[in-house]
This record gives C-alpha cells, sequence and structure tokens, in this order.
C-alpha cells in the first residue's frame, strides 16, 4: 500500500509517500521559519496562508520523485491533530478532497502518533511494547506503547513543553527563533557546571514535568551575570536534558522496559542523545531516534502512522475534521475492535 503523507500542522509544510513493503518512496519539507523570525514565533494566519502557497506543488513533486502517477497511490494521510486550526484545515481540506478525486480511504492522523512512530522509518527499529518520550514543542510525554495504536500517557508537563522552555529560554539569551538549535548551539560553548538550574519535579514521585520555572531562573541568572549567556545556556540544557533523562529512569525502572524510543524536535539535541544513550548502556536498554530530519515536524511519519492504520481498515468519513487539543489516550479505544 502506497499512502500520501501530508503535514501542517504548525509552521512546516511537510509531504511524503510512504510504501508498506519498501518504506519511504520520497519526501520533501519546506520550513516556514525564515517568515516568523521577525516575529519571534510562529504567526498562525501567515502559517497557513504559506501552507497553501507551497503544498499542491510540493505533492507534485513528491510524486514524481517517488516515480508514481497519481493512480498509484492506495490512501491519503494528513494530520488533523492537535496543532494551529488554521494550519491544520490546509492540509486536512486539501488531503481529504485528494483521496476524495483519487477514490481512495482518507486518514486523520494524530501529529504525536507520527512522532511517536518516526523510528519505523529507520533501519533499525524499536519492538513494543516499549517507553516512548515525546519531546516536542506543545509536548512533553512518557508513554506506554504495548502495541500499534495502544497508548497509555503515564506522565506529561503540567505547564511548558520541552521545546518550548528552550525556545522561550532562548528567547531571553537573545537568540533568533526557533531557539532550541540556537541554544544548544551556544552551550556547546558553555561551562554547564558554573551554574546549578533547578530540576524540576524530581525530588517527588511521579512521572509529570514542569519546566516554567526554568526559563525565570534563567532571566534571574542572567541579570545578575549579564555576560555569562553561554554558561547560561549550557546549565540550562544540562537541567532539561537531567530531568527528563532522571524521569524516563524511573519510568524505565517502574514498567521493566527494555527499549526506549525518544522523539519529537527535542530529540534532535545531541547533548540528550549523549546522555540518554549514556543511560540506556548501563540500564540495558536499547534506545531508539529518528534520522535528524524526522525528530522535528515533517510527512513521513504521518505517512507512516497513517499506511498503519489504513492497513487495519481504519479510515475516516467524508467530512474534514481537525481538532486544535486531541488526547493521545483517546486513540486506544480508536479501533480497539481491529486489533
Ligand atoms: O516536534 P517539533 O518540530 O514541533 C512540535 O510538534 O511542537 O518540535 C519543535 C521543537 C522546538 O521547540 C525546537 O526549539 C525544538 O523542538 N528543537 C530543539 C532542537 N531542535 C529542535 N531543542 C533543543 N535542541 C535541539 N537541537
Ligand atoms: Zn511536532
Amino acid at each position: 500500500m502506497r499512502v500520501l503523507g501530508i503535514e501542517t500542522s504548525c509552521d512546516e509544510t511537510g509531504i511524503a509517500i510512504v510504501d508498506s513493503e519498501k518504506g519511504l518512496l520520497a519526501h520533501e519539507l519546506y520550513s516556514q521559519v525564515a517568515l516568523h523570525a521577525e516575529y519571534g514565533g510562529v504567526v498562525p494566519e501567515l502559517a497557513s496562508r504559506d501552507h497553501i502557497q507551497k503544498i499542491l506543488p510540493m505533492i507534485e513533486r513528491v510524486i514524481e520523485k517517488a516515480g508514481l502517477r497519481t493512480e498509484d497511490i492506495d490512501g491519503v494521510a494528513y494530520t488533523s491533530g492537535p496543532g494551529l486550526v488554521g494550519a491544520l484545515l490546509v492540509g486536512a481540506t486539501l488531503g481529504r478532497s485528494l483521496a476524495y478525486a483519487w477514490n481512495v480511504p482518507a486518514i486523520g492522523v494524530h501529529h504525536m502518533e507520527g512522532h511517536l512512530l518516526a523510528p519505523f522509518l529507520e533501519e533499525r527499529q524499536p519492538e513494543f511494547p516499549f517507553l516512548a518520550l515525546l519531546v516536542s514543542g506543545g509536548h512533553t510525554m512518557l508513554i506506554d506503547v504495548e502495541a500499534f495504536g495502544k497508548y497509555r500517557v503515564l506522565g506529561e508537563s503540567v505547564d511548558d513543553a520541552a521545546g518550548e522552555a528552550f525556545d522561550k529560554t532562548a528567547k531571553i539569551l537573545g537568540l533568533s527563533y526557533p531557539g532550541g538549535p540556537a541554544l544548544a548551539k551556544l552551550a556547546l560553548t558553555g561551562d554547564r557546571k558554573r551554574f546549578k538550574f533547578p530540576r524540576p519535579m524530581t525530588d517527588r514521585p511521579g512521572l509529570d514535568f514542569s519546566f516554567s520555572g526554568l526559563k525565570t531562573f534563567a532571566l534571574n541568572t542572567l541579570q545578575e551575570n549579564p555576560d555569562a549567556k553561554a554558561d547560561i545556556a549550557a546549565a540550562f540544557e544540562d537541567a532539561v536534558v537531567n530531568t527528563l533523562r532522571i524521569k524516563c529512569e524511573r519510568a524505565l525502572k517502574e514498567g521493566m522496559y527494555r527499549q526506549l524510543v525518544v522523539s519529537g524536535g527535542v530529540s534532535a539535541n545531541l547533548y540528550l542523545r549523549e546522555l540518554f544513550d549514556k543511560m540506556g548502556a548501563e540500564h540495558g536498554v536499547d534506545v531508539f531516534y529518528p534520522r535528524q530530519e524526522f525528530c522535528t515536524d515533517n510527512g513521513a511519519m504521518i505517512a507512516f502512522a497513517g499506511c498503519q492504520r489504513l492497513l487495519r481498515g481504519e479510515h475516516v468519513g467524508l467530512e474534514i475534521e481537525v481538532k486544535a487539543r486531541w488526547s493521545l489516550d483517546s486513540l486506544s479505544s480508536r479501533f480497539s475492535s481491529d486489533v
């Protein structure tokens, strides 16, 4: 089965074709970073308009790159939430309409399920069951993954997501949007030990996270030490990554998992990968990440997740539905009758 995947939940237009036998056939990604940079963050209306301008030529190119014709596409998958409603509507409307025109099924994919399954696009793949840590700009979640589509959220952020904390702290340090990669780069030149940032909620039981206090800590430290930006970046990164690691270790022990998936934008962070690989080796746990370019938003993960659902006979009706908020837990009941 060959599935066209469309991702437009935020500021990246991602298009891809996945073949259920051969894997990823072709993909293209257009980032709107330059468009939003002067505003210091994503402007939803501009994002929607830009998706509209880029999406159709991208779909045409990806079909051509895959060496296919439109008749060869067996299904269309699009992100139907969570995300910016206007941006989601662009991909959902076009995706649903193309499926109708091509007379093939369509499927609305949960963006975070896309992130969660992104490591399956690689040669070395995890096996169910496993623990997943999703760390993106909008979410931080620890998830028990029993099987495909069987997800149980074990813990999540009660305030800022990990990526959001990176972006907000980067702004405080005067770095340009999107802040995560810029802060990570600056941290490379800093001293991780000069300042000791708190590791929120690690001193009490449970698997929830709280990252909003770290940006205030960064602001106060900067006011007292205006020339210490690199050291602050390094101490902040150290605090976020170690907090994630401590909670992950706790969840791994509690669930006796042998495998861990780390995915979402922040999983591109090299310091995180260094610490998590070390932790995995210490505990005899195999750690899986997507390749760098599939850590952040992309069409390939949506095509893959959509393909898995279509293979199990799931598809949407003719209505076009998007959701700004959508819990991952609710997916477990979605096709329980098919499994
Ligand atoms: O998964 P993603 O593309 O979008 C959402 O679904 O939210 O994640 C984007 C987030 C941003 O907050 C960005 O700053 C962060 O991932 N990010 C990073 C790195 N690369 C991207 N954070 C830390 N280090 C990085 N290398
Ligand atoms: Zn994302």
